[in-house]
This record gives structure tokens, C-alpha cells and sequence, in this order.
């Protein structure tokens, strides 16, 4: 899945280049109080953007923020992600409130060699998210050139994520080549091995399909969080008020017996938590305790300590570790003892090369300051999931190969 880079676009001088990125990051604050609240994307989005001004193109962003459906929503605006960003290069970034059309177009002809417009949410308009051919031509009459570095969204098939590069030269930045580098070797089965997967998370069924292709290919997967609740109730096991997906008992069934079978086979395992810290409700932890079986009338809200040693211990022997989902509510103290242990484990563990699928466990590793310690910690979401699962995904297969 080799793509080109930057430099295949060849000139760049003064060629308005439109950069497709994921800056759908979380804001705090209120009205035009409001601030970025993780900028990871936003770093991690730099290199392209440096690479883009040395060459002295003239830099368009375009990005998605939420979900509004089509429609302007202020509280969506990207304009408090310019602010950042120009803080983060250290040089201005110009802000204008059109996505397409003459506004949009006055702000990229004023843009000199070297300097950054961002454009506002590509999903105040309907036809991003449609994938509306005239949208697309629109987005590609404001450029000469196009670089998608947008990984978190290269699983939705919207217009400014697959059209582009049929409509104008393309190339892909460093952030997506950097996100295959290290997520490729999972999805093909060439990790180093023993290789190990920790999946968390509420919900089993957006978990089913990575548990499918991951359980022939790895040597372990410890399951944590949400989704563990749902296995424990498919083998019969008392699970109390715990929240349960009852119509994915089925596949949950269907997934432990692959496992079963697999592991017979080869000595692989598939791990649940054997221990649990259930309180009575997610908003009351002074009931907390830590319990083997979940009593009637409490909920599994974390794994317990026995299960953190068991899947340390079975971690200690990986080479390869992919971790995605926590494993507790880890927003909710003290529910996120399984999360912090799990991730301080794989922070300072330098023998270990751990791969943090993005959403959750990243901001996770990122608030204990661990990420540092992986190897790589992903800025997609759904996207890291789906690509180490093996689909193919809209936003790569559009771009040129190498
Ligand atoms: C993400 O945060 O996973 C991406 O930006 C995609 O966002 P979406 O799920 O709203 O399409």
C-alpha cells in the first residue's frame, strides 16, 4: 500500500494546495470563549503543513469538526482551531467562514507563498458527507494541487475525502504514511511476534469485526471494558445490572468459539476479566467494591486487580502490543484504575512496541503523559480499527500509488 508523498506533486511554489486533515477535535469553553481541548491531531497534522510552507506552497485545510448534519451549527466552527494551530506553527493562520464559493475563493486568493487558510467545517455542507459531485468540484476549483493527511477519516467516503484526487494531482502527506507504517504490520500479520491485542470499550458490536480478523492472526487478546460484560453473560456467568448488548450474544458466542478452537489448535488465548469493580450505578462509587462475581443490583465498571496482573503477565511476553478501548469507565474515578495500570504498563515498558489505536486509549496514554513511551499512538479512531481489521478503506484506495 506504498502512496505517494508530497514531493511527487513536484513545484509547489506558489500552487494553492488544499490539505485534507482531521482536526475533529474535542473544544472546551463556551461561544468565542472556546478553545481547542486535545491538540494531538493538531500536531500531528504539523509535519505536512511544514513540509507544504518550505516548498512555499500556499496552504488550504479543510477539515470536518462533529456532526452537524449538513447544516452551519456555530458551536462547530473550526475558527478556535486557526487560533491554535497558528500558535502551534508559530506563524499566522487565516480563518474564513466559507467552505466553497466566492468568499471562500477571495480568502485562497489572498494567500501569499507560504501562508495557511483554514476553511470552515466541510460538514456545514451537505455534500461532504453525500459525497455530491458538484460539492467535490467546487472544493477542487479553490487548488492545483491536493494532499490528503486526514488517517481518523479515511474510512467515510465523503466528498473531500475520496474525490479529490481524481480532480486535481494528489499526493498523501506524512501523517497517513506514518499511520500505515505502523498500523500495516497488524493488519497483515508481520508484527513481531508474540503479538498481543487489549480491546476494550463499551460496545461490543463496533468491536466484532476486529475481534474476527484479529482472533486467526495474534497470539493473545485480553477484552476489557463494556464489551467484556457481553462475553461473560454469552458463557452463562452471573453479570448483575452490568450494561450487556443482548442481540451480540450471539456473536459473542460465535467469537469465543473461534477462540476456543483457534486456541486449542495453536495455544492462543482470548482473555475476559476475571475480577470486576461493580458499584451500584456509574455516579455513585461509594458503593464500590471489588468483587469475582457481579452481585444482583451492581454494575461491572472496571476490571479488577486479579485481571490487571493476568493480563500483565500476559502482555510481559508480547513484542507486539495493539491496545484499543479502556478497559473501565475511565473518566470516572475510580473506574480508572484498569485504564491508568494497563496504560502505565505499556508507557514504560520500552521492550514492548505498542501500537494505541486512537479515540479512548489514546486520550488516555496522552492525559497520564505515556504516549511518549509507545510506539506509535494512532490519530484514528474508527479509522486505525477498520484498517487493522483489513477493509479497504475509501480514503487510502482513493490516492495514487507510489
Ligand atoms: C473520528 O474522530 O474518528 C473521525 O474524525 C471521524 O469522525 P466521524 O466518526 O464523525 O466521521
Amino acid at each position: 500500500m506504498a502512496k505517494r508523498g508530497i514531493d511527487s506533486l513536484g513545484k509547489l511554489q506558489g500552487k494553492r494546495v488544499l490539505v485534507r486533515v482531521d482536526f475533529n477535535v474535542p473544544l472546551k469553553g463556551q461561544g468565542a470563549e472556546r478553545t481547542v481541548g486535545d491538540d494531538y491531531r493538531l500536531l500531528k497534522a504539523l509535519p505536512t503543513i511544514q513540509a507544504l510552507r518550505e516548498r512555499k506552497a500556499r496552504v488550504v485545510l479543510c477539515s470536518h469538526l462533529g456532526r452537524p448534519k449538513g447544516k452551519p451549527s456555530p458551536e462547530l466552527s473550526l475558527r478556535p482551531i486557526a487560533a491554535r494551530l497558528s500558535e502551534l506553527l508559530e506563524a499566522p493562520v487565516a480563518f474564513v467562514p466559507a467552505i466553497v464559493g466566492e468568499a471562500a475563493a477571495a480568502a485562497v486568493d489572498a494567500l501569499e507563498d507560504g501562508q495557511v487558510l483554514l476553511l470552515e467545517n466541510l460538514r456545514f455542507d451537505p455534500g461532504e458527507e453525500k459525497n455530491d459531485p458538484a460539492f467535490g468540484a467546487a472544493l477542487a476549483s479553490l487548488a492545483d494541487a491536493y494532499v490528503s493527511d486526514a488517517f481518523g477519516a479515511v474510512h467515510r467516503a465523503h466528498a473531500s475525502v475520496v474525490q479529490l484526487a481524481e480532480r486535481l494531482p494528489a499526493a498523501c502527506g506524512s501523517l497517513i504514511l506514518a499511520e500505515v507504517e505502523k498500523l500495516g504490520p497488524l493488519r497483515d500479520g508481520t508484527a513481531p511476534g508474540p503479538v498481543a491485542v487489549v480491546l476494550g470499550g463499551a460496545k461490543l458490536d463496533s468491536k466484532i469485526p476486529v475481534l474476527k480478523a484479529l482472533v486467526p492472526k495474534v497470539d493473545a487478546i485480553c477484552v476489557g471494558g463494556g464489551m467484556a460484560y457481553t462475553f461473560l453473560k454469552a458463557m452463562g456467568k452471573p453479570v448483575g445490572d452490568s450494561k450487556v448488548q443482548d442481540d451480540m450474544i450471539p456473536e459473542a458466542h460465535a467469537i469465543l468459539e473461534r477462540a476456543r478452537i483457534r486456541g486449542r489448535e495453536t495455544g492462543r488465548e482470548l482473555l475476559l476479566p476475571r475480577d470486576h469493580a461493580v458499584a451500584t450505578s456509574f455516579d455513585d462509587p461509594t458503593g464500590y467494591k471489588v468483587v469475582e462475581e457481579i452481585p444482583a443490583g451492581y454494575m461491572g465498571l472496571d476490571v479488577g486487580p486479579q485481571t490487571i496482573a493476568e493480563y500483565v503477565h500476559c502482555l510481559q511476553g508480547a513484542r507486539t502490543v495493539f491496545w484499543n478501548g479502556p478497559l473501565g469507565v475511565f473518566e470516572k474515578p475510580p473506574f480508572h484504575l484498569g485504564t491508568h495500570y494497563l496504560a502505565s504498563y505499556l508507557g514504560y515498558n520500552r521492550a514492548i512496541n505498542t501500537v494505541v489505536g486512537g479515540g479512548d486509549s489514546a486520550a488516555a496514554a496522552r492525559e497520564l503523559g505515556l504516549d511518549e513511551g509507545m510506539d506509535w499512538v494512532s490519530t484514528g479512531g474508527g479509522a486505525s480499527l477498520e484498517f487493522v481489521q483489513g477493509d479497504d478503506l475509501p480514503g487510502l484506495v482513493a490516492l495514487p500509488e507510489a
